[in-house]
């Protein structure tokens, strides 16, 4: 058996590409893991008991479009957040956690054609890998836009020529950017929003780190696109529990967007789409509507801020992360550099180029590695310290 052509190309996803180039070799040390960015800080208290009063539930077909509740609790967050006034009949979808949103949105919202060519879809390099298989399934042609020191670790694709932008259908953003951590300005958003309206695509804004930042909540593009007026068809935004929550396992996120959009993409829903069951509806709803457990995990993360600069601010080229949970390491060749930290130390860290392609222009994730700042501080300082000790 074989992928069907438009697959021949994706190369092996990031953590099977790490094993096989880690595990021919004994760790150096108590192994660490800092290569997956799952959040192990404490979930909120009250999931548990929700969950088990809504147990009953589960013997019974969940609504696609999510629960009135979920979707008021949704639009209420999004209100106090983002300062937006959102319609939850209108706006809003659940969604089982922004990977398979992404996915599945852009699936419902590519065209076959754009300016009379196969449509491209812009995402920044490195990337979350769902991007570009969203493209592919669509049969749009990925377009990788370096995201680099240069360019604010953000694409910068009001560079590119008219033509491409003609053709482009959706263009991909993430703030706070994993890996990099960078953050959008308003600015960047406001000048995007006016590229999608002359060249006519959509912008999917992927915020699910939104939540996890250094000192001020980063700018949400919905927030500008009401400030500057934009058609709210030109935003498709994702967020998520799995980072704001720590509950990576719940598989519960939200797209929000304009309401043609939203129609479209209940209705593809409507037909493969899997609801998020009854119950985890329920706790979700209580968990956008609590803002303590959120605040009391990013207090934990500006703690490990200050770890991270304190061990690795006099690394040549090192930029504190803004915001997220990564550290995007500069050291020349990242998988190297894994392969010696961890025969060394036995701290697994993630190269670079896992996460991005090779282009023209170079491979804008070769020279870095991935570190994921999510153990429990002290070993997350021990792990650290020994990659320091690599470099
Ligand atoms: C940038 C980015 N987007 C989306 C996701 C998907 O998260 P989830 O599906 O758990 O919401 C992740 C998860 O690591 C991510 O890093």
């Amino acid at each position: 058996m074989q992928f069907p052509e438009r697959f021949s190309n994706l190369p092996e996803y990031a953590f099977p590409r790490m094993r096989a180039l880690l595990d021919e070799h004994a760790g150096g040390g108590n192994v660490i893991h800092m290569s997956i960015g799952e959040p192990r800080h404490p979930m909120p208290d009250f999931v548990g008991e929700l969950l088990e009063r809504h147990a009953g539930e589960f013997a019974k077909y969940p609504p696609n479009e999510g629960t009135a509740g979920l979707r008021s609790s949704i639009t209420r967050w999004i209100g106090r957040r983002f300062n937006v006034e959102l319609d939850p009949e209108l706006h809003v979808v659940p969604i089982n956690g922004s990977r398979e949103g992404l996915f599945n949105a852009a699936l419902a919202l590519l065209p076959e054609r754009k300016a009379g060519d196969v449509p491209i879809a812009l995402m920044p390099n490195p990337f979350y890998q769902v991007y570009s298989v969203g493209a592919i399934m669509a049969q749009a042609e990925p377009m990788f836009v370096a995201a680099n020191e240069e360019t604010g670790f953000l694409p910068d694709y009001a560079n590119l020529p008219k033509d491409v932008l003609d053709r482009v259908a959706i263009a991909f953003v993430c703030s706070p950017s994993n890996p990099q951590g960078g953050v959008a300005s308003s600015e960047y958003w406001a000048e995007l929003l006016r590229l999608a309206e002359a060249h006519d695509f959509v912008i999917f804004a992927d915020e699910c780190y939104s939540e996890v930042y250094r000192n001020t909540p980063p700018i949400g593009a919905l927030e500008v696109a009401k400030n500057i007026g934009a058609d709210p068809e030109r935003l498709v935004v994702f967020h998520s529990l799995s980072k704001r929550s720590n509950l990576p396992g719940l598989r519960s996120g939200f797209i929000a967007a304009g309401p043609k959009t939203i129609a479209l993409t209940k209705k593809l829903r409507a037909y493969s789409g899997a609801p998020l069951p009854l119950p985890i509806q329920h706790v979700s709803e209580a968990v956008w509507g609590d803002e303590r457990h959120v605040n009391l995990s990013r207090k934990l993360y500006q703690e490990k801020y200050v770890v991270v600069d304190e061990i690795m601010g006099d690394v040549p080229e090192y930029h504190p992360p803004s915001a997220g949970f990564f550290l995007w390491l500069p050291v020349w060749d990242g998988e190297a550099m894994a392969l010696k930290i961890w025969k060394n130390t036995g701290v697994r860290v993630l190269p670079g180029a896992y996460l991005s392609r090779p282009t023209a222009e170079g491979d804008p994730g070769a020279g870095y590695l991935r570190v994921a700042l999510v153990a429990e501080i002290n070993e997350m300082r021990t792990g650290l310290e020994a990659i320091r000790a690599c470099l």
